[in-house]
């Protein structure tokens, strides 16, 4: 177990995570938007996959977003759904477990998953990656990762696993985090265990808490990531005023912004990333106004 992911929240802790630089400033009036390629870019080839973090590096994209959950033998696997139905081959290949729920099948049965052929032929035969070859995939890229927890309530202590994960494989030293990964969650409760066990962790929150609720947030959240739908530049300018718990003003990333002219428009309310499955249309986008 590495040591930080197990640390309580001590006020030397708190310290130093005073210290640490948040990922990025907030955006600035006409400063373009941080571009996140959701799930991978899942335009480009099989959401959550390998495929999909390559595809985002070949398009030179620096950010990529995934999903984890946990195997019912313990391993943290990137993958969306909580059933493995609609990303895999896995009601051919065990027609009788109804209704797949990652959560009921080892990691030795998930990774004979076809993880790829829904999506094209060309990618059959595409695993679903644990966490550990997903990480070291981005490493490899020289990558930044937004990591979502998915279904936390399904996984009691999958925040303390999840950042055992990474700081097994140096994810959690001082230059990953000031600028190469942020851990992202719907749920609160998760967020929160996650900056209790370490501090220094970027996190967001995923939706659109209340701007009368921002305080709260801002007491475990770096961030907060909402859809774009009904976001209002009150709302970012609220989010941006609100000093989150390095002393910082929260950030706020967007998804899932894949048409041009959306992206156009929600990068104009001044947010500081596009949570996108499209990076390339994205970027034309905001390179040609
Ligand atoms: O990163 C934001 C986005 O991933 C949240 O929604 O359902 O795609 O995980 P979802
Ligand atoms: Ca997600």
């Amino acid at each position: 177990m590495h040591a930080r992911a197990v640390a309580p929240a001590t006020a030397l802790l708190g310290a130093v995570a005073l210290l640490l630089p948040v990922v990025d400033a907030p955006a600035a009036a006409g400063v373009r938007p941080a571009l996140i390629a959701h799930r991978g870019a899942s335009a480009r080839a099989p959401e959550n996959t390998l495929a999909a973090v390559d595809a985002a590096a070949g398009l030179g994209v620096a950010w990529v977003e995934n999903d984890v959950q946990r195997t019912k033998d313990g391993e943290l696997v990137v993958v969306h759904d909580e059933s493995l139905s609609r990303t895999t081959d896995v009601e051919e290949v065990f027609p009788g477990r109804s209704p797949w729920k990652v959560k009921d099948f080892t990691a030795a049965e998930i990774a004979r998953l076809d993880a790829g052929g829904w999506f094209a032929p060309s990618y059959a035969g595409t695993r679903v990656p644990t966490l550990t070859q997903y990480v070291r995939r981005v490493e490899r890229h020289h990558q930044k990762l937004l990591l979502e927890i998915k279904n936390p309530e399904l996984y009691p202590g999958i925040e303390q696993q999840t950042l055992k994960v990474l700081g097994d494989e140096g994810w959690l030293d001082r230059r990953h985090l000031r600028g190469r990964l942020i851990v992202q969650s719907f749920s609160a409760d998760s967020l929160r265990a996650v900056h209790d066990l370490d501090p220094a962790v970027t996190t967001g929150l995923l939706g659109r808490p209340a701007v009368k609720d921002l305080p709260d947030c801002a007491r475990f959240a770096d961030l907060v990531n909402p859809s774009h739908v009904s976001l209002s530049p009150d709302y970012v300018a609220a989010v941006h005023a609100t000093a989150g718990p390095h002393g910082r003003p929260l950030r706020i990333f967007v998804w899932t912004v894949d048409d041009a002219a959306l992206a156009r428009s929600v990068a104009g309310y001044g947010v500081d990333g596009l949570i996108t499955d499209k990076p390339d249309v994205v970027r034309q986008a905001l390179a040609s106004p």
